[in-house]
């Protein structure tokens, strides 16, 4: 039995005036650790599709289990990171890191240490006491990062978390972000618009094709490719091959 089992996920979205289908027989096995990537055209559901796994919106057809567990809500077990980092401006950057506990009841000083440490591996020191708005995006995202992690999520779902940021903040990010899911032992699901980021990041990419959203094609990512660290991938001489033959099948798609 696999950890996240997606099963014949179907979604209709009704308004009083139109239908609209976003996914069609979307199934999928994911393991415990895995880090996989989601790539297609905007409008192609992918947002909808996490939202699914998320627990927020209940699926018109098909099932999501976790663990051998129904998901019908949303759990602390996922954690959901989105573009943009909703980090409160009135609180400060600790206050902001323990939101998940607070509301639980669970905040207490072994929390805030493990705040600490997060926010340390995470390159951030001495911003406990600041606000939001003293950061940089990145520093911010990294932040939203650690807010997440600290309810100890057993699986991160990722909606294009670093599409607001510069190209080398990105980079720098997607070494620290999968350096830190791959020592927790984290399992991922990644929305991107960047194929590079997906090789760099992923065991395995799903290319989803438009109208309705479904699964176009699936890629391995060759083993050499994941030993290394993002930013070393995107040097490894495999990684063109695999870049040329995601991009031939994404324009296929389109036409
Ligand atoms: N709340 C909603 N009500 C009605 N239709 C919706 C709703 N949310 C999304 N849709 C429609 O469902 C389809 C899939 O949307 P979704 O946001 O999941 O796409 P996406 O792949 O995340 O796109 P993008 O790459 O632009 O973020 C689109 O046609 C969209 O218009
Ligand atoms: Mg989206």
């Amino acid at each position: 039995m696999s950890f996240l089992s997606i099963k014949n996920i179907h979604h209709t979205y009704f308004t009083k005036e139109t239908t609209t289908t976003a996914l069609e027989d979307i199934s999928l096995s994911i393991e415990e650790g895995e880090f996989i990537s989601f790539l297609g055209p905007s409008g192609c559901g992918k947002t909808t599709l996490l939202s699914i796994i998320a627990g927020l919106i209940p699926p018109t057809e098909g099932e999501i289990n976790i663990d051998g567990k129904k998901v019908t809500k949303p759990e602390s077990t996922i954690g959901y990171m989105l573009q943009q980092d909703y980090l409160f401006p009135w609180k400060t950057i600790e206050e902001n890191t323990l939101l998940g506990p607070l509301i639980t009841k669970t905040k207490n000083n072994q929390k805030r240490e493990s705040a600490r440490r997060l926010l340390r591996e995470m390159d951030l020191l001495d911003v406990e006491n600041l606000y939001p708005s003293q950061l940089s995006g990145g520093m911010r995202q990294r932040v939203a990062l650690v807010r997440t992690l600290i309810n100890e999520p057993k699986i991160l779902l990722l909606d294009e978390p670093f599409s607001a940021l510069d190209y080398q903040t990105k980079l720098k990010l997607e070494n620290l972000v999968s350096t830190t899911l791959k020592n927790f032992n984290k399992t991922a699901l990644l929305v991107t618009h960047d194929i590079g980021e997906a090789i760099a990041m992923s065991d395995r990419i799903f290319l989803l094709a438009a109208n309705p959203g479904r699964i176009a094609k699936t890629f391995l990512v060759p083993q050499e490719l994941r030993e290394e660290k993002p930013f070393d991938a995107r040097q490894h001489p495999s990684y063109s091959k695999l870049f040329q033959a995601i991009w031939k099948e994404l324009e296929s798609l389109e036409n």
